[in-house]
């Protein structure tokens, strides 16, 4: 079981600078998607080799996968794909990072860490503060998707987003993914280890109105 990473520790005080958006992609004009928490990034490599008319940025704390998932990208040449290291809470409170949640389409949470226990709860990554900073910045029509297999996390996650009168649920139902960051319902590997082992999936979507 590997350790978790405490993103309230100083150590992640001092953030990665994301470089504007020209300066990342081939085409700085795609739609973008940011995933956050996104581990080494096989799902982001996934979505980039396969919709190529989107662009991709992940975030992820642990550096030695990020450093890894840079490499990978410059050694394939991809084009749609950029990987940032640090906590992504300082990295989007930055003003520099404004710009970028300006361009979004969408934000993934994909089975972020629950820390179980309540005096632990400031270190998940979805907090009041931060979607105040989403909230302020996206664009009406971006969307958030949450996806977790830890109920009570779920809920969190939930109430603290629908409490920002700026986001409403969306129906999955009438939700149409082939227009989406991920048209061909790619499976990060926690979901595919959650699915093999018969768990419940948690998973919701919201609109900036
Ligand atoms: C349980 S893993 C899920 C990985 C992947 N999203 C998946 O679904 O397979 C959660 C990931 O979020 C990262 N993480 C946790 N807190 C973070 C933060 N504040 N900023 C960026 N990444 C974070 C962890 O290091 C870990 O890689």
């Amino acid at each position: 079981m590997r350790q978790h990473v405490n993103p309230l520790s100083k150590n992640f005080n001092e953030i990665e600078i994301i470089p504007s958006l020209n300066q990342i992609f081939g085409d700085s004009k795609l739609n973008l998607h940011l995933d956050i928490g996104c581990a080494a990034g096989d799902f982001l490599f996934d979505l980039a080799l396969s919709n190529t008319s989107w662009n991709y940025i992940g975030i992820e704390i642990r550096e030695k996968l990020v450093k890894t998932a840079k490499l990978k990208v410059r050694e394939r040449e991809i084009k749609n794909l950029y990987f940032v290291f640090g906590n992504a809470n300082n990295i989007l409170n930055d003003v520099q990072s404004k710009f970028i949640i300006k361009n979004l389409k969408s934000i993934s949470f994909n089975f972020p860490d629950p820390w179980f226990k309540k005096r632990h709860y400031k270190r998940r990554v979805i907090q009041p503060e931060f979607i105040n900073i989403l909230s302020n910045s996206l664009q009406k029509g971006s969307l958030i998707f949450i996806k977790t297999d830890v109920k009570d996390l779920f809920d969190y996650m939930d109430d603290t987003i629908s409490n920002n009168f700026n986001f409403k649920k969306i129906d999955k139902k009438n939700f149409n993914y082939s227009k989406s960051f991920n048209p061909n319902k790619v499976k990060t590997n926690r979901e595919r280890y959650v699915i093999v082992n018969k768990l419940e999936i948690f998973e919701k979507i919201y609109i900036k109105i």
